[in-house]
């Protein structure tokens, strides 16, 4: 039987990730997939860097391009970030080489997904992405394929770690939020934009992701409606608490009379509640089908095990040849995205 063939472009937290489970777990992979999937070439910024995995067996390539058109990889796993230049390049560059790709990469999918999607549809290719949406946790599976039979009424999560660290932190240390958030900066918990985590962005790019799977329409991160964490104050947070709520970082898509909504948000939630309850970097997402009415998935949004986790996953499934597109086939389309109005979700 041949090999799938990955081209690892990145090999930073989630690439190292994904190098160690095709390492440690190459026999469970192959039995899993009913064929070994191997890594063949790999590539990042720096050739010298002293990475925590051995490399040796691996081509490399300074360019991703590069890597995306080489004849011996299958699929192309988009590990370096960034919603413009090298990760977009070096997709559009796989995709008309033939091959698949793997990514978690949510802020690219939504700013571009949309135009990719139609663009490896065109080509016959396909782009897996669960590892975009709340790391470790296969929300994305469970749409597409557990809950395939239901037509979702809401999709409603904490997607953001980052910002449900802070705000528990702010809460169980009583520590103001510019002490959390240097607190945050220190640990690493921060992207290098730290505006994407507290600004909401990055939950937000998780959210119209999630809804256009969940209901059959265009990614459009343009109509999320958006707030962030940062005029969150220790006394907003007390009096929440007093009151019997706690504040989340929460994102809310239903289908409404004018049509999608989406919003990520501060919002109130029971303290008693599952969404009440979370702690620390945790996600938890809620989808609700009309035939098996709510269910909850929570566990670890980030991170290199769980979101390494994540891509395997979709590897597995490209190497069974399962190849269904996700979402981008306008003919699937069932509610147009509409601006969300001011209001609580
Ligand atoms: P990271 O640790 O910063 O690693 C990025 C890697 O990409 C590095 O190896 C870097 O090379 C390489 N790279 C960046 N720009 C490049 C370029 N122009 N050409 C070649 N290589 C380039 O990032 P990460 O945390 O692993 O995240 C990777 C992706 O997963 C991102 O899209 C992120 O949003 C997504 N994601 C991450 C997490 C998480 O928990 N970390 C969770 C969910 C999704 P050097 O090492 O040489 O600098
Ligand atoms: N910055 C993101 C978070 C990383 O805190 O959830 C995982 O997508």
């Amino acid at each position: 039987v041949s090999p799938l063939r990955l081209g690892i472009a990145g090999l930073g937290t989630v690439g190292i990730g994904v190098v160690k489970i095709v390492q440690r777990h190459a026999d469970l992979l192959a039995a899993r997939s009913g064929r070994p999937v191997v890594i063949t070439a790999v590539s990042a910024r720096d050739r010298t860097k002293n990475r925590d995995a051995d490399l040796s067996g691996y081509a490399w390539e300074n360019d991703p391009v590069a890597l995306a058109q080489r004849d011996d990889v299958d699929v192309f796993v988009e590990l370096m970030g960034g919603h413009e230049g090298a990760a977009k390049n070096a997709m559009e560059a796989a995709l008309s080489s033939g091959k698949d790709v793997v990514t978690a990469n949510k802020a690219l999918l939504a700013h571009h997904g949309q135009a990719l999607a139609e663009s490896a549809e065109a080509l016959g290719r396909v782009i897996r992405f669960e590892a975009a949406v709340a790391g470790g946790i296969p929300v994305i599976k469970a749409l597409t394929e557990g809950l395939a039979g239901n037509a979702i009424r809401r999709v409603m999560g904490v997607m953001n770690g980052t910002c449900n660290y802070i705000l528990t932190r702010m809460e169980s240390a009583g520590l103001p939020y510019e002490t959390v958030f240097e607190e945050a900066r220190a640990l690493g918990y921060l992207e290098a934009d730290p505006n994407l985590d507290v600004g909401g962005i990055d939950a937000g790019h998780k959210l119209a992701i999630l809804a256009a799977i969940a209901f059959g329409t265009k990614v459009s991160f343009d109509a999320v409606q958006l707030e962030g964490i940062g005029k969150i104050s220790i006394d907003d947070i007390r009096r929440a608490d007093d009151m019997g709520y706690k504040i989340k970082l929460l994102g809310v898509a239903q289908i409404t009379g004018r049509g999608l909504e989406q919003r990520m948000m501060p919002c109130l939630v029971p303290s008693s509640s599952p969404f009440g309850q979370l702690q620390g970097g945790t996600n938890m997402v809620l989808l609700e089908g009309d035939s098996v009415g709510q269910i909850v998935l929570r566990g670890a949004g980030a991170g290199e095990g769980p979101t390494a986790s994540a891509v395997m996953g979709d590897v597995v499934d490209l190497a069974r040849g399962l190849r269904m597109p996700t979402f981008g086939q306008p003919a699937a389309t069932l509610a147009e995205p509409v601006a969300a109005v001011a209001s609580a979700p």
